[in-house]
C-alpha cells in the first residue's frame, strides 16, 4: 500500500477541531506524533490480538518524543467493554504514575478506543488522547467523532462521556491483517453512509464492492476518506446529537437489540448494524418514505459485503416483542416510544417513531429465512 497518498480530513469543531490523518505505514512514522502535545509520559491502550502486531512499531514512533511509554493490553473482545476492563486503564495510569499531561493513545478496534476514550475523558477529569484505529469499522466509524463509552449488561454504549480526540491516525497498512469477518462488519458502517447521506457514494460502492472485499488499497482509501468526511460533516453540525448526528445511528435501533438479545459478541456490531438497517430500510418502504428499489439495492450490498441479511430469533414465543422490549431501551427512546433513524429519500434520513404492528410486521418479514 505504500504508493497511497497520505489524506487529510478535517473535523471542524472550533477549538475542539483535528485532523484525521489516512495513508499507509502511518504507525512507524514518528515525524507524524511530532506535534502532538508534550508530556512525560504516554500510555498505550490495546489488546491481546493488535498489541502483538502492531504495539511495538507505534511506541517506537511515540518513544522518540517521549521519555516513557507504556503500552497496557485488555482482554479482547466486546464482551470486555465494561467497567472491569476500564478500571484496568485507570490501574496503569497510575501504577505507572501518570498525569494530567500524560497522553492516551489508543491502539486497535472500536472496544478499545471506546474504552480509552471514556478513560482520557475521565482520568484527573481529562487527559488528552489520540485515536489509533486498526480495524475498518473504527476507521471509518468509532474513531471520529468523539464518542466514548462502555457497555451496562441492560444495555449498549450506556455509559460513557462526548470526548474528541486530539487526532486519529488512520493506518491502511493495518488492515492486512483484520479476520475477513471483521472487514465484513467494517463494511456495514462504510454502506450506512450511502443511503442516509451519499447516494453517489452508494453507487460507487456497488463498483467497488468486489475490490473492497479483495482489500485493494486504493479502494480501502477511498472508502475510508469519504466516510470519515461525511462523519465529520455531520458532527460539525451536531457534536452532541441533539438532532441530526442521530442519522448516524441508520440501522442501530435494530441492530443493538440483536446484540444485546443474542448477548454482545455472538453477532459482530457491524453485522447486527448491516441487519439492522434493512430492517430500517424496510420500515422506512412501509412508511411510504422510500420505494423498493433502494431497499433492494440496500439488500444486495449487504449481501455481496458478506454480511447477514436475515434477523436473528431472539424469542421462540415472541420474538417481534422481544425486539421490542430491547429497543426501548435505545438512548433514543423518548418516554418509552422508540425512535427510529429512516431513510427519507434520495441521501437522505430522519428520526421518528413507527406504530408497534407496523415495527411488528418488519421484524417478522426480516427474521424468517
Ligand atoms: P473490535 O474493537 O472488537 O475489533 C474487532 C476484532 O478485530 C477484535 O478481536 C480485535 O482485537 C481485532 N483487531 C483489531 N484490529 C486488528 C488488526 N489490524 N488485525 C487483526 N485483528 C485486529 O471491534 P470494532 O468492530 O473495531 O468496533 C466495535 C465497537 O465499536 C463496538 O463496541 C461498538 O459499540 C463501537 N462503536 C463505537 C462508535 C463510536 O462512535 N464511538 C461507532 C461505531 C461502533
Ligand atoms: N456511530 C454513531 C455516532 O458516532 O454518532
Amino acid at each position: 500500500m505504500s504508493m497511497l497518498p497520505f489524506q487529510t480530513v478535517t473535523i471542524d469543531l472550533a477549538e475542539r477541531s483535528y485532523d484525521i490523518q489516512i495513508g499507509a505505514d502511518l504507525l512507524g512514522q514518528a515525524a507524524l506524533f511530532a506535534d502532538l502535545p508534550r508530556a512525560s509520559s504516554v500510555l498505550v491502550v490495546s489488546n491481546t490480538t493488535v498489541a502483538p502486531l502492531y504495539a511495538a512499531r507505534l511506541t517506537a514512533a511515540l518513544g522518540q518524543h517521549y521519555p516513557k511509554v507504556h503500552l497496557l493490553a485488555l482482554p479482547d473482545g466486546e464482551v470486555h467493554k465494561t467497567w472491569q476492563t476500564l478500571n484496568l486503564i485507570f490501574d496503569a495510569l497510575l501504577q505507572n504514575g501518570c498525569d494530567r499531561k500524560t497522553l492516551m493513545v489508543a491502539l486497535g478496534g472500536g472496544v478499545v478506543g471506546d474504552m480509552t476514550g471514556f478513560a482520557a475523558a475521565s482520568f484527573m477529569r481529562g487527559v488528552p488522547f489520540v485515536q489509533v484505529p486498526t480495524t475498518l469499522l473504527s476507521q471509518v466509524d468509532s474513531s471520529v467523532g468523539g464518542k466514548t463509552g462502555i457497555n451496562h449488561p441492560l444495555g449498549k454504549n450506556m455509559v460513557g462521556a462526548f470526548y474528541q480526540p486530539l487526532r486519529v491516525f488512520c493506518d491502511l497498512d493495518t488492515l492486512k491483517t483484520l479476520p475477513d469477518r471483521e472487514l465484513s462488519a467494517g463494511l456495514a458502517e462504510v454502506i450506512k453512509y450511502g443511503p442516509i447521506a451519499d447516494l453517489v457514494f452508494m453507487d460507487w460502492l456497488e463498483l467497488n464492492m468486489d475490490a473492497l472485499l479483495g482489500r485493494d488499497a486504493q479502494a480501502l482509501a477511498h472508502a475510508v476518506k469519504r466516510s470519515c468526511e461525511i462523519k465529520a460533516w455531520v458532527v460539525a453540525q451536531d457534536e452532541r446529537e441533539g438532532g441530526l448526528r442521530a442519522i448516524l445511528n441508520f440501522g442501530h435501533t435494530f441492530g443493538h437489540a440483536i446484540e444485546a438479545g443474542l448477548g454482545y459478541g455472538a453477532w459482530l456490531h457491524g453485522e447486527a448494524v448491516a441487519c439492522g438497517m434493512l430492517m430500517a430500510a424496510r420500515l422506512s418502504q412501509r412508511l411510504g418514505l422510500v420505494d423498493a428499489t433502494l431497499v433492494s439495492r440496500l439488500h444486495t450490498l449487504v449481501l455481496r459485503a458478506g454480511l447477514p441479511v436475515v434477523g436473528p430469533t431472539l424469542d421462540a414465543t415472541d420474538n417481534a416483542g422481544r425486539y421490542l422490549e430491547l429497543m426501548r431501551l435505545d438512548k433514543k427512546a423518548d418516554a418509552g416510544e422508540i425512535k427510529f433513524v429512516l431513510i427519507d429519500g434520495p441521501s437522505k434520513a430522519r428520526v421518528q417513531g413507527a406504530p408497534d404492528a407496523l415495527v411488528r410486521e418488519v421484524i417478522d418479514a426480516c427474521c424468517q429465512v
